[in-house]
């Protein structure tokens, strides 16, 4: 089968590899759509970062590079292992990529996301979403009913989003400000909206200024046209937001935001920083704000699924190019490097 393999920085190759086999316990999936990822380009442009490189094998995975890409993926149950009945060959899923060592519970509650060496399917080995097909263990998977394919590779960053979300604590009827409105802030803007509060959005991009007016923020505020800690207070008689989120990895978005965040507020950082930013401590101290961190997400797939086929999110505004395999690098990654504002989410389909 076709798949596309990372061999290390600005080396990815589309190769054809053994189908994987089928083991007891586990899913094989065809696979219809996959997303490319920040953290793809962040692999391609300076990696390796999160893919064990040659010769380090991952300690639960047992894989080093080349591995196969692609963490963001939907697709169509081929075949079942021995010990799955509770799931059927021709459903549409989602996976939810975990790499977890076999002791680590990851029942209701756990915060799985945190285990000893965690890692990604798609990055860390156990295949991709970038190949034709893949087989993982039943716990990852995720049934999406009629919800179609291509919004389905959404499913992954929208968790990641809803997971941000839960951790504000953000409650229906307050205000939240994300800062940037690449594809991880637009989606979090998605999930506060379908959670009832108002939401203000800071971008710089105008391609991507629009998509937030499209997908429902209350104010999009660009940081050249004034403070917009200023623009939130203005529109919150004076007192600030309840929560905000740093979605940009600039630190003048943080900066701004634990402006913008009311005494009291909380802000989650969204944000993989490659470097370590400053924070305004002071004023964070003077105004008690809590500062959270959020990685990936944990049991959220079944609510963020839930979410999209109630009509609460609409997905399919934020698919701005679908390409196949064989164009990933020049038509996905390249195109995302050097012309990222005019796109959202490019989708590959591995089979065409
Ligand atoms: N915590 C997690 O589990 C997790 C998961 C996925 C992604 N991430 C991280 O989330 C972050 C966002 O991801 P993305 O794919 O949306 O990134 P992105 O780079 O596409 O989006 C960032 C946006 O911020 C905007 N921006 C830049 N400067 C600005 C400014 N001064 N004011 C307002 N906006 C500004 C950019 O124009 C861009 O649209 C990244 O750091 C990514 O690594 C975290
Ligand atoms: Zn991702």
């Amino acid at each position: 089968m076709k798949a596309a393999r990372y061999y290390g920085q600005r080396d990815i190759r589309i190769e054809n590899i053994p189908e994987p086999d089928l083991r007891p316990g586990t899913v094989a999936i065809d696979v219809a759509w996959c997303g490319i990822c920040g953290t793809d380009l962040h692999e391609y442009a300076e990696g390796p970062i999160f893919v064990p490189p040659a010769g380090h094998p991952h300690p639960i995975s047992g894989e080093s590079a080349p591995i196969t890409l692609g963490h963001e993926f939907s697709g169509t149950i081929v075949d079942l292992g021995d010990g799955v009945t509770d799931l059927e060959i021709g459903q549409s899923v989602v996976v939810e990529p975990y790499i977890v060592a076999d002791d680590v519970d990851t029942g209701p509650g756990q915060r799985y996301q945190l285990s000893k060496n965690v890692n990604f399917i798609g990055l860390g080995g156990c295949g991709g979403g970038l190949s034709e097909k893949i087989v993982v263990k039943r716990r990852w998977v995720h049934p999406v009913g009629d919800m179609p394919l291509d919004q389905a590779a959404l499913i992954e960053p929208l968790s990641v989003s809803r997971h941000a979300v839960v951790r504000s604590g953000a409650r229906p009827g307050q205000t939240a400000i994300v800062g940037g409105a690449g594809p991880i802030g637009l989606l979090t803007l998605s999930v506060l909206k379908a959670y009832g509060l108002k939401v203000f959005i800071s971008e710089l991009s105008a391609a991507r200024k629009a998509k937030a007016t499209a997908a429902g923020a209350d104010g999009v505020f660009d940081p050249r046209e004034g403070s917009v800690a200023e623009m939130v207070r203005d529109q919150t008689q004076g007192r600030g937001a309840d929560v905000a989120f740093e979605c940009s990895s600039v630190p003048a978005v943080l900066d701004m935001l634990v402006d913008a965040v009311r005494p009291g507020g909380v802000l989650v950082n969204v944000s993989i920083w490659g470097h370590k930013p400053a924070v305004d401590m002071p004023r964070l101290v003077l105004k008690e704000i809590d500062l959270r961190g959020t990685l990936a997400y944990a049991n959220d797939h079944p609510d963020t699924i839930a979410l999209v086929r109630q009509g609460k999110v609409n997905l399919k505004q934020f698919i701005t190019s679908r390409i196949a395999l064989d164009k990933l690098v020049q038509d996905g990654i390249e195109e995302l490097i050097h012309n990222n504002e005019h796109q959202v989410k490019i989708i590959v389909n591995p089979r065409a």
